[in-house]
């Protein structure tokens, strides 16, 4: 599943020892596996082997340059969703072919950049995006190639917060109105209608809501085409869960297999936008313990990361396994393993079993690679953690901690 093993006692990241890296990079530090990377990319590809299929990279899971990088070598496009991620994509190398971008909310400046860099299509959201995009295209004197995105109403049994296909959510635009908007879209002058999309939301265990929402817009589609418009792309979103802890969630082969039967008759170029199965358990985030405080009825260990570094626990009671770096033989002890932010909700885990830990001891909080780094923030004036990239018995730092001074660059004292 992933190349974070133990050897001898010791948590290896591949083939480099952690306490190697915590040692010369200080904690909390976040640390990648390129292995577990592009094997988890290649799993999607290869199940998808035999229909024409992009897949773009979900960048909002993790953006480092580094990561955006090992994709593209694979050959990976990236769906994106502001100009900064754009900005970022073509920084580390993107071909802007194989761009392509989502969010409600693209501004008139993001958009005109979009188009400018010549990128593979919009994913539109709304009938008002639709109407802006055409403008800014036409003040450019181009076309610009969209998808619309589809809420087809289903509901992928994940997290509320992470749910994006039901009908009382903010994204994409109803069945019956994507009809209208598509009559409306004709007359547009600077619009190419070339593709429909959907994303139903994140860490989805099974392959059912896929299905059924599969089935809804190939019929929309099929409709579409009865009407004359010329559909290349189907774009099926991400989502895909993985394992954090008991879960079961659906193969990369099962998935496609129950997938294929439902697209493969379409003859579209398939587009998907997976992150979290990609990324999610290529990374871990090393912390150290600072005090191991004995409350009246809990046992506390109190770590140096915290929730302005990995929020997922915090904002979504998101369960993150949590493991030693060296394994030792001391006495089992219930912790709450919380950080030193000043907020009842800063926590990494709840009475979880450990050995005894002390002052300075490691520990490593698991599939942190999707939305851990990427979330992070500087709340409580803390410098944002390293990150550093291992691959084989290499690693190199690929962001630099941050520093105090950091933190007060772009301010100004008022006179
Ligand atoms: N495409 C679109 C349009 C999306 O909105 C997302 C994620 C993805 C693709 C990638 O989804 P993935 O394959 O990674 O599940 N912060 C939350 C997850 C938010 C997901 C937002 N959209 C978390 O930590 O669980």
């Amino acid at each position: 599943m992933d190349y974070f093993n133990y050897k001898d006692n010791r948590l290896f990241a591949e083939d480099v020892d952690i306490n190697t890296l915590a040692g010369k990079y200080g904690t909390p530090l976040y640390v990648y596996s390129k292995r577990t990377l592009v094997e988890h990319f290649r799993k999607i590809k290869d199940a998808f082997e035999g229909l024409d299929t992009l897949i773009c990279y979900s960048i909002k899971a993790n953006s480092n340059l580094a990561v955006l990088s090992a994709m593209r070598e694979e050959g990976a496009g990236f769906d994106i969703v502001s100009g900064g991620e754009l900005y970022r994509s073509l920084n580390a190398g993107a071909d802007p072919a194989k761009i392509v971008y989502a969010g409600v909310g693209k501004t008139k400046e993001e958009i005109r950049y979009a188009l400018k860099t010549g990128i593979l299509m919009f994913n539109v959201e709304s009938a008002e995006e639709l109407k802006t995009i055409n403008n800014v295209a036409k003040s450019m004197k181009k076309k610009a190639d969209v998808a619309l995105r589809i809420n087809p109403d289903v509901d992928a049994h994940t997290h509320d917060y992470i749910t994006t296909g039901k009908k009382e959510n903010k994204f994409g635009i109803d069945i019956v109105l994507a009809r209208t908007l598509f009559n409306s879209a004709r007359k547009y002058m600077h619009i190419n209608l070339i593709g429909v999309d959907m994303h139903i939301g994140s860490q989805i265990t099974t392959v059912g809501p896929y299905l059924e929402a599969i089935k809804k817009v190939a019929a929309f589609i099929q409709e579409l085409r009865a009407d004359g418009a010329a559909i290349e792309y189907f774009n099926i979103g991400g989502g895909m869960g993985i394992i954090y802890n008991e879960e079961k969630p659906t193969t990369a082969d099962s998935f496609a297999g129950a997938v294929k039967p439902l697209i493969a008759g379409l003859r579209l170029k398939i587009i998907l936008e997976p992150g979290r199965f990609i990324v999610g358990n290529a990374g871990i985030l090393v912390t150290k313990v600072i005090y191991n405080k004995k409350g009246r009825n809990k046992n506390f260990l109190i770590v140096d990361a915290g929730m302005n570094d990995l929020i997922r626990p915090s904002l979504y009671g998101a369960y993150h396994k949590i493991i030693p770096v060296n394994v030792v033989k001391a006495k089992v002890e219930l912790y709450d393993i919380v950080g030193p932010i000043c907020e009842s909700s800063d926590f990494l885990g709840k009475d979880r079993h450990l050995p005894r830990l002390d002052e300075g001891d490691l520990l490593a909080v698991r599939s942190a690679g999707a939305y851990g780094f990427a979330m992070s923030s500087n709340y409580n004036s803390r410098p944002r953690a390293a990150e550093v990239m291992v691959s084989g018995s290499k690693y190199s730092l690929v962001r630099e901690r941050e520093t105090w001074s950091d933190l007060i660059l772009k301010e100004k004292k008022t006179k």
